[in-house]
């Protein structure tokens, strides 16, 4: 023990920890039933955190907001690891290498993993949850803004194409029809879609979001779902010989409409069930996740050995001007809790972060 905490000294003696920073984080303190509220996070402060031998001090700049963190606050299925009670909200997030007593990071360098809704993090690079077994990642500025690491050229960019490429396998002349087309993965699968000669339909929930999507993301047609009383009918109106591939984000009743107007082989991805994620069934119990993974209910992760083709692919495109990505700032840890909720209200274009430091100098 005495050992352990001489060679923290010793690998610390070079680094003056900022006097003002503190360790803030959020953790859940409840499972919710339903729709989460802000009640069911606690706000921490503490002294910051020191890295062990074999492990790093991450300052979080970026957080990733995502509907899956609604899953984990109640474990929902075997994909999803349950949030502890007491303990920090998962998510993944971005940020810069402060101290290291790790042979693989140095200080300074620019690193994502699911480093949480905290504003540091001490990391051994191994990556613990089912949602990220592979590990920190290095993130090469040079690239493109740090924050693109969890958006475009993260977990959203990276689910969009390997699901519409390897799933959809979209050929010229299709038709393509894409739920919560305004959102992180919505908008880069119906790019894809564009990019490889589709005619794509985007359903959102706002005139706004119609709009955006026509005028700065390419697509087609776009059909506001919820001013819409008869959605299939209003897909048939514009797309009169059916729809060959369906981009689902959303389940429920959006998917049993566009399921009515599917050519015989059409193609399906299930990709999210958003619609479900704050259901209450039987007595008050949170909704279950009801597929198998043989019911092939699309995973990113499945693709793990090809991230690089992926990310190779998505950031060629971005640079060709192929690829256009929104994101969706909130400031603020403190407003972490809020930016989830207002997703499921639909207040988000784009991919949804949280900037929780300012960047570190010279990157961007
Ligand atoms: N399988 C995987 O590996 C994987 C990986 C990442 C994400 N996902 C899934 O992909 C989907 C999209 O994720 P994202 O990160 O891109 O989120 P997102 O689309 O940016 O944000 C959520 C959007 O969902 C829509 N929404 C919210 N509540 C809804 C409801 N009750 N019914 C219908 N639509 C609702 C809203 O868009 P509108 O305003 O358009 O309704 C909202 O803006 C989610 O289902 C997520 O779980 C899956």
């Amino acid at each position: 023990m005495d050992k352990e905490i001489s060679q923290i000294h010793v690998a610390q003696a070079d680094v003056r920890l900022p006097a003002d920073e503190r360790h803030r984080r959020w953790l859940l303190i409840r499972h919710p039933v339903g729709l989460p509220t802000l009640d069911d996070f606690l706000f921490v402060e503490d002294i910051l955190p020191l890295p062990p031998p074999g492990k790093f001090l991450v300052r979080v700049v970026y957080l990733s907001i995502d509907p899956k963190q609604r899953l984990l606050m109640n474990a929902t299925h075997r994909f999803v690891e349950l949030v502890p009670l007491h303990g920090p909200m998962f998510g993944n997030a971005v940020g810069e290498v402060m101290i290291s007593n790790h042979p693989e990071f140095r200080r300074g360098d620019i690193v994502t993993d699911i480093f949480g809704w905290q504003s540091h993090a001490v990391a051994d690079g191994k990556g613990h949850y089912s949602s990220n077994p592979y590990g920190t990642r290095k993130v090469d500025p040079a690239l493109g803004p740090i924050s693109t690491a969890i958006g475009v050229l993260g977990s959203g960019g990276l689910t969009a194409y390997f699901s519409v490429l390897r799933e959809l396998k979209p050929r010229a002349g299709e038709t393509m029809v894409v739920s919560s087309a305004a959102g992180n993965v919505g908008l880069i699968a119906g790019q894809i879609g564009k990019i490889f000669g589709c005619r794509v339909i985007g359903l959102t929930s706002t005139d706004h979001k119609c709009e955006t999507i026509l005028r700065d993301f390419g697509y087609d047609e776009a059909i506001n779902y919820r001013t819409t009383n008869d959605l299939a009918a209003a897909i048939r109106r514009i797309a009169p010989k059916g729809v060959d591939m369906y981009y689902d984000n959303v389940g429920g009743r959006i998917a049993e409409a566009v399921s009515q107007t599917l050519n015989p082989g059409a193609r399906v991805t299930l990709v999210g069930v958003i619609e479900h994620y704050n259901s209450v069934v039987g007595e008050g119990k949170p909704w279950n996740w009801p597929f198998a993974k043989t019911m092939s209910y699309f995973i990113v992760h499945d693709y793990h050995r090809e991230y690089q083709v992926g990310l190779r692919d998505l950031s060629n495109w971005i640079k060709q001007g192929k690829l256009k990505y929104r994101e969706d700032v909130v400031e603020g840890l403190e407003n972490a809790p809020a930016a989830l909720l207002d997703l499921f209200a639909g207040g988000n274009i784009g991919k949804r972060i949280v900037r929780v430091a300012a960047n570190p100098a010279g990157i961007a």
